[in-house]
């Protein structure tokens, strides 16, 4: 057997480049070219000239980082966030919230507009919130360090499994903001403080909870040290994945409302690892949409695809159509019944379906419903999209986190005879390189 050794390649070119950025894309990263070859620099906006340095270099492109800024842009504002460009939880923090949202949100209608072939979609005005505070749940890595014995409380480096070390956070909403602090100045006092390997926090409609999880068991001592340290939060203790044990008797289930014009307000109950949308400003305004765009009357059958705890389900049985809610985590599925139950909802009813496979032989598998809505996680509807086509309904509403799979799925639809009928984006996450989109799909009438 002959084998061919392949010599490392070595990095070709200078490490160092100055750049103008012509234009950010999709995910906010700056294009610019050198000697015809597009770069790809995070940090930089649009107009500047910067000195980049270069972390990979392909025959086809280069990706780099803004090193100095040579010529700023008047959009480049002082970070107001003190670990900005090493914390791996916001990429923006150089741009205001306001001026980003309108750069995203060209980046992905030149996205769109080239993948569809389509110059004049329908936009309609963004979502937008607060841009700060508005995280109602975060992960928050420790991290021990034994060599020092010292313990690392934050969120994750750029790029990077390390833990950053941070005090404060702008964009966690304020309720929860606290977690840093009281796990900072905790840890070390705890007598097994090291089997601690991270904690999630909630805010459940202004009511913080703590999830702990431990790969050994905490002492009572311990537990009793934690919740002293912040009792006006409600702490959980996980030592097995999904295994959570309360550690306050009578502990409520963390539940977010649902604001619906005529009618009492939805309450969604989850657990720890539930899909939870994590900007409930921009949620609510997004569900909101979702019920001005698809307009659901009582006649209607609506399928609601990745429909999680039953976040846009239960909104749109309230209008009195017909929902099927289908999701592929069955703890969910079961969370999203009871939803329906607690809300009253008899006419929303929710299966366990992975909607990547083909889809089964089932009562449901039918051409039966008028207006469809999905929600997928980033990797969008692959092999979903079509079978959506052949239930032939008359509206479907896709609510996308990936503009890049959006594209691709649309592509699809638009082949199958829709058309796009409106399109907006949703600032879920202000600071950062994220951008949602909405788009309502109609069947096009000769
Ligand atoms: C972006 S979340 C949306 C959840 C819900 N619509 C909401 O607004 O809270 C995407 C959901 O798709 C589910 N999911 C991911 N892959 C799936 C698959 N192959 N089949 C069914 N559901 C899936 C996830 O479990 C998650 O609940």
């Amino acid at each position: 057997m002959v084998s061919i050794y392949k010599a490392k390649a070595k990095a070709q070119g200078p490490q160092h480049l100055t750049l103008t950025v012509e234009r950010w894309d999709h995910e906010a990263q700056s294009i610019a070219y050198h000697d015809g070859k597009i770069c790809f620099v995070q940090g930089g906006l649009p107009g500047e000239t910067v000195k980049v340095k270069l972390n990979e270099q392909k025959p086809q492109y280069n990706k780099g980082k803004v090193q100095t800024v040579l010529n700023a842009s008047p959009l480049r504002i002082q970070p107001a966030c003190p670990v900005a460009g090493q914390c791996g939880g916001c990429q923006l923090h150089y741009v205001g919230a306001q001026d980003s949202l309108t750069l995203k949100q060209q980046a992905v209608a030149q996205l769109l507009s080239h993948q569809l072939k389509i110059t004049d979609l329908p936009w309609q005005p963004a979502l937008s919130a607060g841009n700060t505070g508005y995280r109602r749940k975060a992960r928050i890595g420790i991290w021990y360090e034994k060599s020092t014995k010292q313990f690392q409380v934050g969120f994750r480096k750029e790029q990077s499994h390390e833990v950053l070390a941070v005090s404060e956070c702008l964009v966690l909403s304020p309720v929860i903001a606290k977690v840093l602090s009281v796990l900072h100045d905790t840890l070390p006092k705890l007598k097994h403080g090291p089997v601690i390997t991270h904690a999630e926090v909630f805010d459940a409609d202004g009511q913080a909870y703590v999830i702990v999880r431990h790969i050994k068991e905490l002492t009572a001592g311990d537990v009793e040290l934690l919740r002293q340290s912040w009792p006006e939060a409600y702490w959980y203790g996980e030592a097995e994945p999904e295994q959570l044990t309360p550690w306050q008797a009578n502990t409520p289930e963390p539940s977010y409302s649902l604001a619906l014009s005529g009618r009492e307000p939805l309450r969604l109950a989850f657990k720890a690892g539930d899909f939870i949308q994590v900007n409930a400003a921009v949620n609510q305004l997004m569900v909101e949409q979702a019920l001005q765009w698809l307009a659901p009357t009582v006649d209607d059958n609506i399928l609601d695809l990745y429909c999680g705890i039953g976040n846009f389900s239960l909104a749109l049985a309230a209008s009195g159509a017909k929902v099927l809610g289908l999701e592929g985590v069955p703890a969910m599925v079961k969370r999203a019944r009871d939803n329906a139950k607690a809300n009253g909802l008899a006419n929303c009813e929710f299966a366990h379906v992975d909607l990547h496979l083909p889809w089964p032989k089932a009562a449901w598998n039918k051409p039966d419903f008028q207006k469809i809505l999905l929600d997928p996680a980033r990797a969008g509807a692959p092999g979903a999209v079509d079978e959506i086509a052949r239930l032939k309904p008359a509206q479907i509403l896709y609510v996308s986190c990936n503009p890049t799979t959006f594209a691709r799925d649309a592509k699809v639809l638009l082949a199958k005879g829709y058309r796009i009928a409106k399109i907006g984006v949703m600032d879920m996450f202000p600071y950062t390189s994220h951008l949602e989109v909405m788009a309502l799909f109609d069947t096009v009438r000769q």
